[in-house]
């Protein structure tokens, strides 16, 4: 066969890992050709690719980032997209298209699948972990050990100086990145989207661990955690031309409010794109490499419309539209009766 790939939305570690993955096994094993798209959607509009072999995937596994650029955007923001894409795939002879991404570009493989009879086979991509269908994806566990890092740093400061460390790391829908570091990195208050908080709870937790003798303590904050209604002001959010909002800033808004309504000194640290960059951690590389070769071998199957997920120890394919429009809230038992445990 004749397989195109791209990886679209947000970078991740892992991406380079699962392209190796795919080329390893489409090459060596079916004797497939795979032909990289560069800068996602972008690149299969505009006919820009690069042959990937198992030579040129040399030395990518431990890799950040995608070697092939990323944009977000798709076929569907201009007029003559849909056919652009269509007509790349039949003159370069393509029989498959594999597309490695999150919520976004999984929702345009869907689309393009159902309403344009493309083959499309999906990879679930984000650190967020907020996609539905699989218990988990690649990066997540990366960004988790970073943010774990950032905060084991952090105690260190904020018990030397008897201060509040506000540690805001991402998470735009979903919470998975702030529990999980919070549990791991010891945190007296999480906050996530699934929980709007109420910012006068927050700081009475904070006094009351102070007068148990208790200064240093360690706020997690997730980008997309927002206040109570009329507890707080909302921040103002940008949105670019895709419709996508930046986020970020949340974690200046709560160090700032602990600060004058606690009076104890208080830090913002936003890890921000800290937590997507650099190389992936050993699960994230084992879990890349397997959804690359499962990838290949749903293209194989012809599960067109199809992602591929793991459950349990298993890596299967489930049906990309039951995937799409939704986002994975965090375990919220693993929150309530786990990380609240150790709330202060
Ligand atoms: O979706 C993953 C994510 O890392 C979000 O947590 C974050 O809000 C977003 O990407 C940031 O996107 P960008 O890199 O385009 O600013």
């Amino acid at each position: 066969m004749r397989v195109g790939v791209l990886t679209g939305g947000g970078d991740c570690p892992g991406l380079n890992a699962v392209l190796r993955a795919i080329v390893r096994k489409a090459e060596r094993h079916y004797g497939d050709e795979v032909v990289g798209f560069r800068d996602a959607w972008d690149g299969v509009m505009e006919r820009r690719m690069v042959p990937l072999t198992v030579e040129t995937m040399r030395g990518l596994l431990p890799r950040g980032g995608t070697v092939l650029g990323t944009r977000r955007g798709s076929p569907f923001d201009s007029a003559n997209g849909v056919a652009l894409t269509q007509a790349t795939m039949s003159d370069m002879g393509l029989d498959g298209l594999i597309v490695i991404g999150g919520n976004g570009s999984l929702s345009v493989a869907c689309k393009l699948h159902h309403e344009h009879g493309m083959n499309v086979i999906g990879v679930p991509k984000t650190i967020d972990n907020d996609i539905e269908g699989t218990d988990v994806t690649f990066g997540f566990n990366t960004a988790v050990q970073i943010a774990t890092d950032a905060i084991d740093r952090l105690h260190t400061t904020a018990e030397s100086h008897d201060r509040v460390m506000v540690v805001e790391v991402m998470g735009r829908h979903s919470g998975w990145i702030a529990t999980y570091a919070g549990i791991a990195g010891g945190a007296a208050v999480v906050l996530i989207p699934e929980r709007p908080f109420d910012i006068d709870e927050v700081c009475e937790r904070i006094v009351r661990r102070h007068q148990r003798g208790r200064f240093a303590s360690i706020v997690v904050v997730a980008e997309g955690a927002t206040p109570k209604s009329g507890t707080l002001e909302a921040i103002d959010r940008k949105v670019d031309r895709f419709g996508h909002q930046r986020l970020g800033g949340i974690g200046n808004v709560v160090a700032t409010e602990i600060g004058e309504r606690t009076g104890f000194e208080t830090r913002p640290v936003l890890l921000g794109h800290v937590q997507r960059g650099g190389t992936p951690t050993a699960f994230d590389r084992v879990l890349s490499t397997r959804f690359g070769v499962a990838a290949i071998d749903a293209l194989h199957d012809r599960a067109w419309g199809h992602m591929v997920a793991l459950r349990g120890d298993r890596v299967v394919h489930t049906p990309l539209v039951d995937v799409i429009g939704r986002t994975r809230p965090v375990d919220i038992s693993l929150f309530d009766d786990v990380a609240q445990l150790f709330f202060a």
